[in-house]
């Protein structure tokens, strides 16, 4: 049986490389594939578009095909998230934020790779499987109205939340427990190996957003979150947690608060830079209002502010205000010689978030693009300075967390692309701040996802390990995860999936 299994996906590898050649005689394609790379400019990025491509088969492939010599070292699993549905029926979803979730996991034994994916039994997954629609509301999308309802009970102005959030942006393991998060501040809890979805403690509430970016304090054994309030009294509240004990550590009122997606953590402070995107409060409660994210307003008179909450006693440290950007990632930051150094991802505007609306995607095969920035304050003079540290556009930001998050640091890992114009994320790029310098990985009609790094066990070095990265390729038409050596960023080993999966956010690495 297993061995019938492992002929199955070799053959099913084979037909997904042969496909592209395959497809070159069909009566639809007169062209040829080939020759349609060559000539079209909109087939400028093969197989990019799988990328926003739904895929609704849940699998478990036993023995993925390995081309190079997968670390015999490594015996965990990596955890993936991301939207996997960007449709039901005729109801398309608007945002590449919006799908539904899907979870994916390659597990290592002994030099092998298996591979499982499972949709998150979200409100959202059971209401496409029962009643066959978008029926609750996400971050760019508004389930197409009832005519019904809205007659005998009127137009709701709220978005319709489910009861399990469609949680599809990132994975935390918190105490053995691994659950699956979105900006809804309910995590999703799941079993790693089966994937199975195993429901939610809590309930949603209206009017409140989270981050899908907590920290973990290993040296105090605190999880440091937030809350944005919506709803007046709208505001920022930081919140430390230790052993399901919860404590508010600030309170900062805001009239219109700001998206915010992650922060940043030293020893002694919370990070928050704020962007004036602001939440527009009256014309959410309008009947014109449009899903969540249309209710948020680009300021460009305003600045972006770096706010410092002590972690020990509470409450805001210092602010400092600088010309407006917008960031989705903080990358780390730390404390030096009394000053504090903070390092994000830092995009022009929030037209970020335009960029990302699937038409657009689909369209245009470009994304934004981030620059890694460095920003330095001074708690006791106020000061503020920054400067971008690489010249390469850099995403996505993953480093050896354990050993770095809050200190004094030197490799991040991100995606990017070659030669900073216009286009798809098409590289892997390791950032050493000491040099200024990054090295790259890239190949030709390849797509890479976050890098994730694992160290080798009893590693010496901050970049003693490898890379992990889920790779769409687009000539071969499937994905792949691709193992680089981390010192090097050269490819130790691949394997292969016999299809593709959509481009996805956040994940991570457990033993
Ligand atoms: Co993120």
């Amino acid at each position: 049986m297993e061995k019938t299994r492992r002929e199955l996906l070799r053959d099913g590898s084979r037909a997904a490389a042969g496909l592209a050649v395959a497809s070159t005689f069909s009566p639809s394609n007169p062209l040829g594939v080939a020759e349609a790379l060559a000539k079209s400019p909109k087939l400028k990025r093969p197989g990019f578009n799988l990328g926003c491509k739904s895929l609704t088969a849940e699998t478990h492939l036993r023995h993925l095909p390995v081309d190079g010599k997968m670390p015999r070292w490594l015996t965990g699993s990596l955890l993936r998230n991301g939207p996997a549905l960007f449709e039901i029926g005729e109801e398309r979803f608007n945002h590449w934020f919006d799908g539904l979730a899907m979870l994916h996991a390659f597990s290592f034994d002994r030099g092998r790779v298996s591979y499982r994916n499972r949709f998150l039994r979200s409100s959202a997954y059971k209401a496409w499987k029962k009643e066959g629609r978008i029926k609750y509301s996400e971050l760019a999308t508004d389930p197409v109205p009832d005519p019904c309802r809205q007659i005998f009970s009127g137009v709701s102005t709220m978005p319709v939340l489910g009861r399990i959030p469609n949680a599809n942006v990132s994975i935390e393991e918190l105490a053995g427990e691994f659950r699956a998060l979105t900006e809804i501040p309910i995590p999703v809890r799941f079993n790693p190996k089966s994937l199975k979805s195993l429901g939610t403690d809590g309930a949603v509430m209206q009017g409140r957003l989270g981050t899908a970016h907590p920290h973990h304090d290993p040296a105090t054994g605190e999880r440091l979150s937030y809350e944005i309030e919506l709803v007046p009294p709208s505001g920022l509240r930081i919140i430390t947690e230790k052993r399901g004990r919860r404590r508010e550590l600030a309170f900062i009122p805001q009239a219109s608060p700001g998206y915010l997606h992650s922060f940043g953590l030293t020893k002694r402070y919370v990070v928050v830079v704020t962007q004036p995107w602001n939440f527009n409060f009256s014309k959410f409660l309008s009947p014109d209002r449009g899903p969540i994210i249309t209710n948020y307003e680009w300021h460009p008179d305003q600045p972006s502010t770096i706010i410092l909450v002590d972690r020990k006693r509470g409450g805001v440290v210092r602010t400092f205000e600088t010309d407006p950007f917008f960031a989705f990632h903080h990358i780390n930051a730390y404390e030096r010689k009394g000053r504090v150094v903070i390092d994000v991802c830092a995009h022009k505007d929030a037209g970020s978030i335009d960029a990302l609306y699937l038409k657009k995607i689909r369209k245009h095969n470009d994304v934004p693009q981030a620059r890694y920035r460095r920003f330095e304050v001074n708690p006791s003079t106020g000061r503020l300075t920054k400067r971008d540290l690489i010249e390469a556009v850099f995403e996505l930001p993953q480093k050896n967390y354990d050993a770095v998050n809050g200190r004094p640091y030197r490799y991040a890992y991100g995606v990017g692309l070659k030669g900073n114009g216009s286009g798809y994320i098409d590289q892997l790029v390791k950032a050493d701040v000491k040099k200024g310098e990054s090295k790259i990985w890239r190949e030709r009609g390849v797509y890479p996802g976050e890098p994730v790094y694992v160290p080798r066990p009893h590693a010496r070095h901050e970049d003693d390990g490898v890379i992990m990265s889920v790779v769409l390729d687009g000539r071969r038409r499937a994905s792949a995860l691709v193992v680089l050596d981390a010192k090097s960023m050269h490819e130790i080993a691949r394997a292969s999936v016999p299809h593709h999966i959509p481009f996805g956010f956040h994940g991570l690495y457990t033993r």
